[in-house]
């Protein structure tokens, strides 16, 4: 469709139609910055101005540290070594700065570290071309202190609530924008497809269409509707593409994906996306079928520019040049892969600790491998995006932006976005919530531990350095500010790699009424998070097994990156939850959860697999779940399945109707409407996730079982019925092709909305 609209434009166009449906047209293209004319004409006489060098220099990105004096060593301090920035700004001509060298600055530090690079960018330079400086700001600023930081995207996408994206985005957008952060290297867009990778948390969900709403609203509340204004920046949709599905889970190791995966998969949170306006793409930094993303013109060029039209700047992933010498093995030296990234199509090169790329990709054009028309292509980008940010204006935010970092209001939205994620997952005989006299031991590797709740991306790069940590309440903290000090009691009991007072906590546990056992796993991520066993470690089962065998109930709270398997333990537990990484506030969510102060209503945004050799994702084919004994179900058995939630009450959906339009061609020529009650069956409030899934039921290419097509939150007073309607859109019965075309094609769909299931024909 995309491709007919531009095949269209561009008829208008050299028709010399009118010039502001050119300008309108135009600005539709996913991506394209939203300039005026004369902007657009500045971008272009400074493109003229500009020789190869400056060309080469505004395409690569370094990271701070190799400007500073010395970077991370734990201290928490970085020093801006001016000459070094002059050398790579005014002799290399850098376009670009990224991270925070491996530690967190206050929002003085950083504006004394931003405007430094950017006064000698457009003072002191040829053509005063200002930096765009990139972050990971992917929970809230978290290397700014004293920002307000977020549950993990993970998080969000449990609570299926777009809103706490869009807002949680807004302001990780504010609190960087402010200390003159203008390009953040967030949302992920990626699908979690295997659960033992060690990013799930950084993604929404494994399903494509909970991730793709939740993209386009963290898009939209980064970006805002201008990207000049002081509390937007520039968002990015990483990692294109096909990054999250590495075969053997380990993270950058290859995945091997079919055309129609491809789109029907792994495109869709990026395509919501593209249409929520995203400027920018990080490119996957692996491989898939066979070629690097890095070197792959097919992805890079003839999917994103042709098929998508995408206008926006494209950077790679760390090192992701360099990687395709000896990481990936396809390029000779360092000149062949500038060559091989650049012909991709890739526009800015995060080398990022030197400019050896920017070498190169003169050389190559002095040898006449790459021409400076295709140069010009990716400055031109990268120079209007500045522009629209309004750098040539100015490139910091006025002082008084700062007040606004870490104001309560953000506070208080991180509560609510870690209440509405934290999952409950079994409650089994009513254990939770706890009376409030309950005596509770609270115990296990993150029972009193800060670095858990936050995960990695938390003021360093993994997350694990708690010296950085200001000082939030614990998991033990928040549960004696609940229910008393004289009724809660901690002992550690193990950490993830050995036991310690478990004898101890034993003892304790028979002393409490309850047990709050908190186990996980240390936050990492990328390649250090790579795991050779799901299953939760031997010291932590010890633990678990050691505080079943008391007698006492065990409510288990699982605070991790990814989910780890419980199967030598859930048997002897009758309550789990999902924490996740929460955030700063979610030790005091949980603690309102456990006390039913607040009722649960996240749902499992992933499939929570119940053994470490059947990680499955809810939407697997139907092969994928016939059991040895060939029922056509019992292969597919997770300990909890995608989408499970409970809340402290329970709700009923009854009078399912299905209501189809007529069909042509095509497809359904309406919106498909889904109507049903929904009951609040409980005796208090509660909030609901509804949740309307589609099976194809025969179709030419395999169908998956089903998948997720909408979603609501929905809140009920108790005993209270209200009449709930999907609509459907036609897309929502195409299917995908082998060669990635999207298409209707006829026949019987089944939906199902919690037990109940309609099926209807649809045939033109
Ligand atoms: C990660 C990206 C991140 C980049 C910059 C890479 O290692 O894969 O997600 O944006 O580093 O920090």
């Amino acid at each position: 469709m995309r491709h007919v609209a531009r095949t269209c434009l561009s008829m208008l166009v050299t028709a010399s139609l009118s010039a502001s449906l050119t300008l309108q047209a135009a600005a539709q293209a996913p991506g394209r910055p939203d300039l005026t004319q004369a902007e657009w004409d500045r971008v272009d006489q400074l493109l003229n101005q500009m020789t190869v060098e400056e060309k080469a220099g505004q395409m690569t990105q370094l990271t701070l540290g190799v400007l500073c004096e010395q970077t991370a060593d734990g201290t928490n301090k970085i020093k801006l070594d001016p000459a070094k920035a002059r050398e790579a700004i005014l002799e290399k001509h850098i376009g670009s700065v990224l991270n925070a060298g491996d530690v967190t600055m206050t929002p003085d530090e950083w504006v004394s570290i931003v405007t430094t690079l950017q006064g000698i960018a457009t003072d002191e330079s040829r053509l005063g071309v200002p930096l765009i400086y990139g972050i990971d700001s992917v929970h809230g600023a978290n290397y700014v202190t004293g920002a307000t930081i977020f549950p993990h995207n993970l998080n969000l996408g449990a609570s299926w609530n777009p809103e706490l994206a869009r807002a949680s985005g807004a302001i990780a957008a504010r609190d960087s924008r402010a200390v003159g952060l203008n390009w953040n290297f967030a949302p992920v867009c990626d699908v979690a497809r295997i659960q033992s990778w060690s990013r799930v948390f950084e993604t929404f969900s494994e399903d494509p269409y909970l991730a793709s709403v939740m993209s386009a609203a963290a898009v939209e509340g980064m970006q805002g509707d201008d990207l000049s204004d002081p509390t937007a920046l520039a968002a990015t949709a990483k990692h294109f593409l096909g990054y999250s599905e590495p075969r053997t889970g380990r993270d950058r190791t290859p995945a091997i994906v079919s055309t129609a995966d491809l789109h029907d998969t792994f495109l869709p949170p990026f395509k919501a996306a593209f249409d929520a306006g995203v400027r920018t793409i990080m490119i996957n930094s692996g491989e898939v079928n066979g070629t690097p993303v890095h070197a792959d013109q097919r992805i890079l060029t003839d999917l994103l520019r042709g098929e998508l039209g995408f206008e926006g700047v494209a950077v790679t992933d760390w090192a992701d040049v360099n990687k395709l010498v000896d990481f990936h093995y396809v390029a000779e030296d360092q000149k062949e892969a500038a060559f091989l990234a650049v012909n991709a199509g890739i526009d800015m090169a995060m080398t990022p600790l030197d400019t050896a790329f920017t070498d190169h990709v003169i050389e190559l054009v002095e040898e006449g491998r790459l021409t400076e028309d295709r140069l010009d292509e990716s400055v031109r980008r990268i120079l209007a995006l500045k522009m629209e940010l309004g750098l040539f204006e100015s490139v910091m935010p006025a002082d008084a932006a700062r007040d606004a970092i870490g104001s309560p209001e953000a506070e208080a939205l991180s509560l609510e976005s870690a209440r509405q994620g934290i999952t409950l997952l079994r409650n089994f005989g009513g254990v939770l919530p706890f009376a409030d006299e309950t005596r509770i031991l609270v115990t296990g590797p993150t029972a009193d531990d800060l670095v858990s709740l936050h995960g990695s991306w938390t003021y360093a790069w993994q997350g694990t350095n708690a010296d950085l940590y200001p000082d939030t309440p614990t998991i033990f903290d928040a549960m004696t500010a609940r229910f008393g000090a004289a009724n809660v009691t901690h002992f550690e009991g193990a950490t993830y790699d050995e036991t310690t007072d478990l004898d101890a906590a034993v003892e304790a546990a028979e002393d409490a009424d309850v047990v709050l056992l908190c186990l996980g796993e240390l936050p990492s991520t990328e390649m250090p998070g790579n795991l050779s066993d799901l299953t939760i470690s031997a010291p932590q089962i010890e633990l678990a097994t050691a505080l079943a065998e008391t007698g006492k109930p065990v409510v288990l709270v699982m605070v991790t990156n990814r989910p780890r398997v419980l199967a030598p333990i859930e048997a002897g537990i009758p309550a789990i939850l999902w924490a996740g990484h929460p955030g700063p506030h979610g030790s005091t969510a949980l603690a309102e959860i456990l006390a039913g102060d607040v009722s649960p209503s996240g749902r499992l945004p992933f499939t929570y697999p119940r053994h470490t050799n059947a990680l499955l994702t809810y939407d697997h084919k139907h092969t994928e779940r016939f059991a040895p004994d060939n029922t056509p179900t019992g292969g597919f058995d997770p300990l909890f399945p995608f989408g499970a939630g409970l809340s402290y009450t329970s709700f009923q959906y009854d009078g399912l109707t299905v209501d189809v339009p007529a069909v042509g061609d095509t497809g359904p020529e309406g919106d498909v409407t889904v109507s049903f009650s929904l009951t609040n069956t409980g005796d208090r409030a509660g909030v609901d996730v509804l949740q309307v899934y589609v099976a194809d039921n025969v179709a030419s290419v395999t169908p998956r079982v089903e998948r997720l097509k909408a979603f609501r939150r929905v809140g009920v007073a108790a005993g209270e019925s209200v009449p709930v309607t999907f609509s459907l859109p036609p897309e929502t019965f195409t299917m995908v092709d082998r060669d990635g075309t999207r298409f209707f094609e006829p026949g019987a769909f089944t939906i199902r909305v919690g037990d109940d299931r309609e099926t209807i024909e649809l045939r033109p």
